[in-house]
């Protein structure tokens, strides 16, 4: 009895022994360095992302199983990154957590086996995944193994692809063909000073390229917000990250039959804004700035805006109607007066598709006069980029609400989630102007040679420069006035909680990527 006893003592000495080396890393000196460095560690990181007390770990006692580089005296329970499973705003999500205190945070097969198991339970009850990124990558003494690891990794993140919402947060290294798992998730969040994600580092670059760069000019997340588009939002620190990622999650649905969150809205449903009705200028050449018309619109602070700095002739993001969740697209006419770029095309669609993927109406604010002109672009292929945001519009099947302020021109008036590509609400303000392109350059075409060119482009202005044409073919379902936007988009959010409406059976479209 008491050698039962005893024996049952040591075996739980053992485990706690094992438990409390798994929770401490790679030890406290490796731990104040991540401080120093002003990084929360794995587990700090996921007690501030998580709902208190709510994680639960897998796999704390995993180790690697690789023999080679001395390795058999590097063992760590756990192998470098925490996974599990909490809640964020009480609802469920599934989390893993590089610590880049256990060599390096780098990736083994054992490692990546812990994250690629929580990616199939996240998919077996469907809930997100959420990626904590600080790692340096292939662990390199493991070779082809920690690439077989990657490659799970990768599948289950394409499986995942319009499930699931998959969301990677980076707070240290990210390098390598690493970077691909976060760029296959839907959304790239990224901390300022202390994150980089490239393929390949600024040694590589010097020695292929004999360009001089710094890793954060290469890949930090001023270049990844700005340049490239990779992330959609940079924070200051871990902290305002981590609080910035829950603020994400909570306009996403679990899954993508899960109905889109509604939370409970103080803001009046029928609240109009006298504002709006003279926000846009007389002078079609002044701009003013969509993201205040948004702002006047949605739901009180609750635009949560999406690549800010990247392509801002497109504002794109999150915001709440009556406390739905909804994706709005808007055209700003403070940046590049809105005209439709490669960049702006890109990114739209690919937002346009995700909020498609996941059920999440789409509301558009439309002053666009067009796609932009000029030798870049064409070479650049913009009738290609462009294409995709046709493509991504006219193929979404949730509630599509459009709302023309000003200019709608030409290809761009289409492609603008126009009532032609299944519209299920398109409306616009007595300011709007529908024509084919803006009468200045209309009439340079067609009264080139008239006696009294200026006379004509006033007529035709006078003609187009209004939506009463577009009204009266029925392309437009009714002209509001701008202080009751949102009352009107409140009451068809709710009309078209129920809209079904499916696309033709396919293995999947063929998208000018
Ligand atoms: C094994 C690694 C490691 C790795 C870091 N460590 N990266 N161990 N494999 N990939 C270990 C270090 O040996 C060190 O161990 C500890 O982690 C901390 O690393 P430091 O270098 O001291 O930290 P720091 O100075 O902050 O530099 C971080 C770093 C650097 C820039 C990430 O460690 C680095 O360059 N690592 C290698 C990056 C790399 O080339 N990875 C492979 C990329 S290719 P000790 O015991 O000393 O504390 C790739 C292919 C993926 O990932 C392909 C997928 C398809």
């Amino acid at each position: 009895m008491l050698a039962r006893h005893l024996s049952r003592r040591w075996y739980s000495t053992a485990i706690e022994q094992k438990r409390i080396q798994a929770l401490s890393g790679g030890g406290k000196a490796r731990l104040d360095m991540q401080h120093r460095k002003c990084k929360f560690s794995a587990r700090e990181r996921l007690s501030i992302l998580l709902d208190d007390g709510s994680f639960r770990e897998y796999d704390t006692f995993v180790e690697h199983n690789c023999h080679d580089f001395d390795m058999e005296t590097k063992r760590y329970p756990g192998d470098g990154v925490v996974t599990g499973h909490g809640k964020i705003h009480g609802r469920p999500v599934f989390v893993y957590s590089q610590d880049f205190t256990v060599l390096g945070g780098s990736l083994s097969k054992t490692n990546a086996a812990k994250i690629v198991k929580i990616m199939q339970k996240a998919m077996a009850v469907k809930a997100p995944v959420i990626g904590l990124n600080d790692s340096g990558g292939a662990r390199i003494q493991e070779g082809v193994d920690s690439l077989a690891g990657y490659a799970d990794i990768f599948q289950h993140n394409v499986m995942a692809s319009g499930v699931i919402p998959q969301l990677s947060m980076i707070m240290g290294p990210c390098a390598g063909g690493a970077v691909y798992s976060p760029a296959l998730t839907d959304f790239t969040l990224m901390v300022r000073d202390t994150s980089y994600m490239f393929v390949t580092g600024p040694d590589v670059v010097k020695q292929v390229t004999n360009e001089d760069v710094t890793q954060e000019d290469l890949g930090g997340a001023h270049t990844h917000t700005t340049m490239s588009g990779v992330a959609h939002r940079a924070y200051d620190n871990d902290m305002e990250a981590l609080a910035g990622l829950r603020e994400l999650l909570s306009y996403l649905p679990l899954h993508n039959q899960d109905p889109v969150p509604v939370l409970p809205c103080d803001d009046p449903i029928d609240r109009e804004d006298i504002v709006l009705d003279t926000m846009v200028p007389k002078d079609p050449s002044v701009a003013y700035d969509m993201k205040e018309v948004i702002d006047r619109i949605v739901d009180r602070h609750s635009f949560y805006e999406l690549a800010p700095t990247y392509a801002p002739n497109i504002l794109i993001g999150f915001g709440r109607l009556g406390g739905r969740s909804v994706g709005i697209v808007g055209n700003q006419p403070l940046v590049s007066s809105g005209a439709l770029d490669i960049q702006a095309s890109v990114k739209a669609a690919r937002f346009i598709r995700f909020c498609d993927a996941f059920g999440i109406p789409l509301v558009s604010l439309v002053d666009v006069p067009g796609f932009m002109p000029g030798t870049t672009q064409e070479h650049g292929g913009i009738i290609r980029h462009g294409a995709k945001l046709l493509y991504a519009y006219a193929e979404a099947t949730v509630p599509k609400l459009t709302v023309i302020t000003r200019k709608a021109y030409g290809g761009a008036y289409i492609v603008m989630s126009s009532k032609h590509l299944r519209g299920d609400f398109n409306v616009a303000w007595p300011s709007a102007e529908i024509a084919v392109m803006g009468s200045a350059g209309a009439a340079e075409i067609i009264f080139r040679n008239h006696p009294d060119k200026n006379k004509m482009e006033e007529e035709y202005r006078t003609k187009f420069a209004t939506p009463l044409v577009a009204a009266s073919r029925g392309y437009l379902d009714e002209i509001v006035e701008p202080r009751m936007t949102r009352r009107l988009l409140i009451e068809q959010l709710d009309l078209l909680k129920t809209k079904s409406l499916t696309n033709p059976w396919k293995k999947h479209g063929s998208i000018p990527l």
